[in-house]
């Protein structure tokens, strides 16, 4: 292709990429798309999961009742587990991510978390979930979700 061909051709598709960009935020009860997109677009997509997913983790990081398991993480091990949330959320939720990580059981497996702490970080991601005015119907799919991972991280549930 020559140039001119080529810049005509990026020129025609530049709009399209534009479209495909992301909402930075969740999508809002008011803004949400037509039903039967996937969880992971309904939230807005890659960027607005990455606001909730740092939000919940700030909240659970802050949390008197949780932070004593993030106490002696360095900065890059908080970035690696807070990478490894966002995949698996994306993931989980239909987006076009693949989860890498260690499965549940294994990685929260002598960390002792209890039903109380479970409920702690329930209440923080519902915090979280209305910061960004997620959809009720969003919402609950959501905690649908996390609620089959419980077995796996709470222990003796
Ligand atoms: C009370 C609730 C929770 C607590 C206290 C907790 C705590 C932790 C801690 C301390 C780590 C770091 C462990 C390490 O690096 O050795 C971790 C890793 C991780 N957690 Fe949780 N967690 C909780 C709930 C969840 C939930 C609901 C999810 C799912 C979205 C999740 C997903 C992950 C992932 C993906 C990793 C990193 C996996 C890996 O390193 O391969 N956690 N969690």
């Amino acid at each position: 292709m020559n140039v001119p061909a080529r810049v005509a051709l990026v020129a025609a598709l530049l709009p399209l990429c534009a479209t495909q960009v992301p909402a930075a935020q969740p999508a809002s009860a008011e803004s949400r798309p037509v039903a039967g997109q996937s969880l992971y677009h309904r939230l807005g997509g890659y960027d607005a999961l990455a606001a909730v997913t740092d939000d919940f983790i700030g909240r659970l990081a802050g949390d008197a009742k949780l932070k004593r398991f993030f106490v002696g993480l360095s900065d890059n091990s908080k970035g690696r587990v807070r990478q490894l949330v966002l995949d698996q959320l994306c993931f989980a939720t239909g987006g076009p991510c693949v989860y890498i990580g260690r499965d549940m059981k294994t990685v929260h497996a002598g960390l002792h978390i209890t039903e109380d702490d479970w409920s702690a970080a329930s209440a923080d991601l519902t915090a979280t979930l209305e910061r960004f005015k997620v959809g009720s119907r969003e919402r609950e799919e959501v905690f649908a979700l996390l609620a089959k991972l419980k077995p796996d991280i709470v222990e003796g549930s």
